[in-house]
């Protein structure tokens, strides 16, 4: 197991591309750590360059402290697992989850482990694996439950059987630090939840460092202990889901994370318990001080509560405003409120029985100054 960092890591491609602008990372033993962030923003060159497949322009990658820049990928001992699941449809599942193990024994292995690794790279028929192979690779199945389809053919498995295989694939060859692309961007969206916790499971029993590539902020932010937002090349935060929710530090971040309403603001007046910031054309009462001319101000959608507008309900922060749209969620609704020139959401838990309001209706929102954040 290995602990991975990343100091000031640039890659540029030619002249006009610069993919990764100076990234840090700090990836403790045993962590699964995402990186999050849009299409572009610089998530598998990163990748790549831990791995070994990529050169950087710049900067260090050090695995258990020690500088690697110039090892080979080959020794670097890293799993990947691609979005792609990459297995060789010639070979049945015990053969690709083997496959690493035999090449491994065809080049460490005394001369007669050579022959035999060799003859079953290239027939199944030619040689049986030894028993160590036969060991691992049944203990690797058992892992990602599927040691009963040892012997059936890729092609004949479901995408998420699929993916099963390249984890165990990854995993069998006891790597320091396991690497995921978007592992499961193919997959249907239950069978990505299941995968979730199949593979939270296994890093967690397996304390494996672990680097995660998504760009599903719930994906991410469900399954790491600590996510890291990219842009442009660039980290914009490091931190845990719940700090990176409850306190971003940038727009950028609050808008990528969860849904949220952003509003520019601009600060009023200090006050002991917090300040008034102003917003649109009205003033809100936050908890939090920020002396700036020009602020960004947060809300989530379950910050906000929305009152009858003839209930005689008293709040820090009460806003009119007007139902344009109600959604049912299920065990939440969603309501899109016109407030001033802006349309905002808000989230209620839905109480069965409690009062739902109806498109047009005028509505007081309300929110706690604990709940309105400034960035
Ligand atoms: N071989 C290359 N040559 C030139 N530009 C490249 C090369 N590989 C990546 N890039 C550029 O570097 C930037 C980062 O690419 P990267 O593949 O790391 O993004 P990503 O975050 O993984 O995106 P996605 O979510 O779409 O996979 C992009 O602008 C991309 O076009
Ligand atoms: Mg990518």
């Amino acid at each position: 197991m290995s602990g991975v960092k990343v100091r000031n890591l640039v890659k540029k491609y030619g002249n006009d591309v610069t993919a990764l602008n100076h990234v840090n990372l700090d990836i403790q033993e045993g962590e699964f750590f995402a990186l999050l962030g849009p299409s572009g923003c610089g998530k598998t060159t990163t990748m790549r360059c831990i791995a070994g497949f990529e050169t950087p322009t710049s900067g260090e990658i050090l695995f258990n402290n020690q500088v690697i820049n110039r090892l080979p990928a080959n020794k670097r001992n890293c799993g990947m697992v691609f979005q792609s699941y990459a297995l060789f449809p010639h070979y049945n599942v015990f053969e690709n989850v083997s496959y690493g193990l035999t090449i491994r024994d065809f080049y460490n292995g005394k001369l007669g482990r050579k022959v035999s690794s060799l003859a079953r790279l290239l027939s199944r028929r030619l040689a049986k694996p030894p028993k160590h192979i036969i060991e691992k690779v049944t203990e690797a199945l058992e892992y990602v439950e599927l040691g009963h389809l040892a012997e059936r053919g890729t092609n004949e498995l479901s995408g998420g059987q699929q993916q099963r295989v390249a984890l165990a694939r990854a995993l069998v060859m006891e790597p320091a630090v396991l690497l995921m692309d978007e592992p499961l961007s193919n997959l249907d969206k239950k069978l990505r939840n299941t995968m979730r916790t199949t593979i939270r499971k296994i890093q967690q029993d397996l304390g494996i460092t672990t680097v995660f590539v998504t760009h599903d902020q719930e994906e991410a932010m469900s399954m790491a202990d600590r996510v890291a937002v990219m842009k442009d090349g660039e980290i914009i935060q490091m931190a845990t889901p719940t700090e990176l929710y409850s306190n971003p530090t940038n727009p950028f971040v609050a808008d990528f994370v969860g849904s949220s309403n952003i509003f520019v603001g601009k600060h009023v007046q200090s006050q002991p318990d917090g300040s008034l910031i102003k917003v649109e054309n009205f003033l809100l009462k936050s908890s939090f001080n920020k002396e700036e001319d020009s602020l960004h101000v947060l809300i989530r959608p379950e910050g906000m509560n929305v009152y009858a507008k003839d209930s005689a309900i008293q709040a820090e922060n009460k806003i009119e405003g007007k139902v344009k749209m109600h959604t049912y969620l299920g065990a939440t609704i969603r309501y899109d409120v016109q407030v001033g020139d802006r349309e905002i959401g808000i989230e209620k838990t839905y109480v069965p029985g409690e009062r739902v309001f109806h498109d047009g209706e005028e509505v007081w929102v309300t929110v706690d100054p604990e709940r309105v954040l400034l960035i």
